[in-house]
């Protein structure tokens, strides 16, 4: 017989059939909640009885027509969306309090409001009077988007029937109330049927609806996570406090490409596109000078110039500090063992800072390369060459791997004025007229070229 599994982990959505203070899959604590089945079915029947109606087959073949899509006319956010809004599609917009969703949303409805489609905006966090506020702020007080404050599902569900929208926004998810489920706005159980019940209900009316979830860290109350599985796409809006950059990426998405990125920036007056963010994540970069390295990344389907910078300094504490900010922290204590190991650059008793300049994000494994360069560049007080870009993966044994898009990245660089590029050895030859190309088969001969015999 199945498990009941009716307890959840609100951080990461994997359910136990009893409780636990740790989750084992995600490791956090205190996170795993009961909660309450879903209504179900006649009793006493089992499915195998079976009663139900027949489905219509059909080939691998048949020509499904392309689903119908809207786009905003903002670029940045039509990309990332896979070329629009798709009708009847369910979205998941989750990011951090305070980063920017609300803004984004209400600029996004009245873009999709100006492009045809009948828009009600429901905010369960703030008043009518907030949005109103903001919507003035953005100067969209005048767009056709219909506005209510409301948490409960049942009231939002019945006018939704009435008024027959193509785009319902929810602000947020977890505030929505489903009066059926005896649990707090919040919980898992709460935030998941809320999440099923505007879900099927858009898939039945042909309604698309966009969700907001904050993500949060401490788990009181559960996280985008514990419904990523049931919307069609899940766009994370990502950046750094200070920063004005925000980066809205799409994780999962059925109508698109998954991964690709849009790049806004906070202004006084909303987001506005960054139509060039290579040139606005180098923008900050001053003279050349040790431990800073541009790395040519793709973001999706993008190229994009990035600065990394390393700061290398003997350490007062027993057991040297690591600090990474826009990497990832495992991937870093990698290459400063490959450096140690494979090139004789030891780090031992020194404090390690690496920080991907501007609040973005990397996850690329072609950044391994533009790491080590800055990390050794900090380390022996040498800077690298200013009109440089750097990318390549870096093995554990040492050697350079090639990567995808070397053109594209290329491409990008000399766009920017950049002359020269650093990359692995590739079998196949790529010329971008105006870059000359310097290549290398393994780490030890990259750190030999570039900072001298050691
Ligand atoms: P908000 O959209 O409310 O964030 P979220 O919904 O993710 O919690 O916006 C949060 C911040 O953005 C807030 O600190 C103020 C700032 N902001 C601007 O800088 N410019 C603007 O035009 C607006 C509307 C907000
Ligand atoms: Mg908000």
């Amino acid at each position: 017989m199945a498990k009941d599994l009716s307890f959840v982990c609100s951080e990461c959505g994997a359910a136990y059939s009893k409780w636990s203070g740790q989750c084992d899959a995600c490791q956090a604590w205190n996170t795993i909640h009961e909660t309450k089945a879903l209504a179900s079915g006649p009793k006493g029947k089992t499915l195998g009885g079976m009663r139900g109606r027949a489905i219509p087959l059909i080939d691998l073949d048949t020509q499904e027509p392309e689903p119908p899509r809207t786009q905003a006319g903002v670029a940045e956010l039509d990309r990332v969306l896979g070329g629009g809004l798709v009708k009847a599609s369910a979205l998941l917009v989750g990011g951090d309090p305070g980063i920017g969703k609300s803004t984004l949303l209400l600029q996004a409805a009245a873009r999709f409001a100006r492009n045809g489609l009948k828009v009600i905006y429901i905010s369960g966090e703030e008043s009518t009077a907030q949005v109103q506020m903001r919507a003035r702020r953005l100067g969209l007080e005048k767009s056709p988007v219909r506005l209510a404050a409301e948490t409960n599902l049942r009231d939002i569900l019945t006018t939704l029937e009435a008024e027959k929208p193509d785009l319902a926004i929810i602000d947020s998810i977890q505030t929505m109330w489903a009066d059926n489920v005896e649990s707090a706005p919040g919980s898992v159980s709460q935030v998941r049927a809320s999440a099923h019940e505007l879900t099927t209900f858009a898939k039945r009316n042909g309604m698309s609806v966009i969700m907001v979830g904050h993500v949060t860290k401490d788990g009181s109350i559960a996280g985008p996570r514990v419904v990523e599985h049931m919307v069609d796409t899940v766009l994370y809006f990502e950046g750094e406090r200070g920063h004005q950059f925000r980066i809205l990426r799409s994780v999962k998405n059925r109508f698109g490409p998954a991964d690709e990125i849009g790049v806004f920036e906070m202004t006084g007056k909303g987001l506005a596109e960054v139509k060039n963010p290579s040139a606005l994540f180098l923008s900050e970069r001053g003279a050349p000078a040790p431990g800073s390295v541009v790395f040519a990344g793709i973001e999706g389907t993008r190229p994009m110039l990035c600065e990394i910078q390393a700061l290398v300094a003997p350490s007062p504490h027993s057991q040297p500090r690591r600090s990474v900010v826009g990497w990832d922290g495992g991937r870093l204590a990698m290459i400063l063992a490959v450096l140690e190991s494979r090139c004789g650059v030891p780090f031992t008793g020194l404090d390690v800072y690496l920080n991907v300049a501007g609040g973005l994000r990397i996850s690329e494994p072609a950044a391994d390369l533009a790491v080590a360069a800055a990390l050794v560049s900090a380390r022996e007080d040498a800077a690298l060459p200013a009109e440089a870009v750097i990318f390549g993966e870096i093995s554990l044994s040492g050697a350079l791997r090639p990567v995808a898009q070397t053109e594209n990245r290329l491409k990008e660089a000399e766009k920017l004025g950049f002359t020269s590029a650093i990359s692995p050895h590739q079998a196949k030859q790529v010329a971008v007229k105006g870059i000359s190309l310097r290549q290398s088969h393994d780490l030890a001969a990259f750190v030999e070229e570039v900072f001298g015999a050691r």
